[in-house]
C-alpha cells in the first residue's frame, strides 16, 4: 500500500490564503493525494491566526505546521492545545502551548508528523533539532516519521536529511520561501527537499512587496510588512511513501502557477 503525500509551502498572507483555496482540491484530485501537509506560519504574514487555520482546513489540509512566527499572533495559542491538526515546531520550550509531532489516520494507515525548527540564523534558541528528533522518534517507533524542517540554513536542513535517512519517510525544508531543485531519495529511502518554496505573491521578495524589503536592507524607516499585490504561486512537493517499507519511493516538485 502506499501513501501519496502533498506537502505545500509556506502560505503568506491573504493572497496566499485565497490561491491555496482555490487551487488546493483540484491539485489534491490531479495527484490522486491521500494526506496533505501545509506550512501555515505566514498566513497572517507573521503568524497565524485562529480563522487562518480553519480556512486552511477548509481548503484540503490534513496538518498544519508551523515555524519560528508560531507565536506572531497571540489567538493562536488556545487553538494549539485545542486542535491536534495544528503543529508547531517540537524544539520550542516545553511550557509553550501545542504539539509538535502527532499521529494521523490515514486511508493507508497512521502516519506520523513532525515539526521542528533549525538553530541557523533564527533570532531566538531554540532546542537542538539534531537531539529533539531522537526523542521523537523513540516515541515513534515503527511508524512512518514525515517531517517539516522550517529552517534557514541549506547545511542544517541536509545535515538533518542525512542524519534521518533510512530513519523517517521523508523530510522537507520550509522558511526560505524559494523552491529548491534538489528533490531526491536518499540512499537508504528517505525522500528530500530542502525547501517547498511558497504559496503566495510572485512578485516579491518571499511574499513581501519589494519595496519594502529594499527599504529595510537599506536601513531606512519600513512599515508593517505587507504581502505583495499580482499573480501568485502555490509551490510544494509530492512524495510518495511505501508503507510497508516506510522508504520514500518517488519525489516530485509541484508547482502551480496561474
Ligand atoms: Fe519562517
Amino acid at each position: 500500500m502506499e501513501l501519496r503525500i502533498l506537502a505545500v509551502g509556506d502560505v503568506v498572507g491573504l493572497p496566499g490564503l485565497s490561491y491555496l483555496s482555490r487551487h488546493l482540491r483540484s491539485l489534491k484530485q490531479l495527484y490522486k493525494i491521500d494526506f496533505c501537509v501545509v506550512n501555515g506560519e505566514n498566513a497572517n504574514g507573521v503568524g497565524i491566526l485562529p480563522r487562518q487555520a480553519d480556512l486552511i482546513f477548509d481548503a484540503g489540509a490534513d496538518v498544519i505546521t508551523l515555524g519560528n512566527h508560531t507565536f506572531g499572533r497571540r489567538e493562536i495559542c488556545p487553538y494549539l492545545d485545542d486542535n491536534r491538526y495544528i503543529l508547531r515546531p517540537a524544539n520550542l520550550a516545553p511550557s509553550l502551548p501545542g504539539h509538535g509531532w502527532g499521529v494521523f489516520e490515514t486511508n493507508a494507515g497512521p502516519v506520523a508528523v513532525a515539526n521542528l525548527v533549525g538553530r541557523c540564523a533564527m533570532d531566538f534558541t531554540p532546542d537542538n533539532p539534531f537531539r529533539v528528533v531522537d526523542k521523537i522518534l523513540k516515541e515513534l517507533e515503527g511508524l512512518p516519521v514525515l517531517l517539516d524542517f522550517h529552517a534557514e540554513a541549506t547545511s542544517e536542513k541536509l545535515a538533518m536529511a542525512y542524519y534521518l535517512d533510512g530513519k523517517i519517510s521523508a523530510q522537507w525544508g520550509t522558511h526560505t520561501h524559494v523552491q529548491t531543485a534538489d528533490e531526491q531519495i536518499l540512499p537508504n529511502g528517505t525522500g528530500y527537499l530542502t525547501d517547498l518554496g511558497m504559496t503566495g505573491p510572485v512578485r516579491s521578495v518571499i511574499g513581501i512587496r519589494p519595496e519594502q524589503s529594499i527599504a529595510n536592507f537599506r536601513g531606512e524607516l519600513t512599515s508593517r510588512y505587507a504581502p505583495a499585490p499580482g499573480p501568485c504561486a502555490l509551490h510544494g512537493a509530492l512524495f510518495t511513501v511505501d508503507m510497508s517499507t516506510g522508504r520514500c519511493t518517488h519525489v516530485e516538485r509541484v508547482n502551480v502557477l496561474d
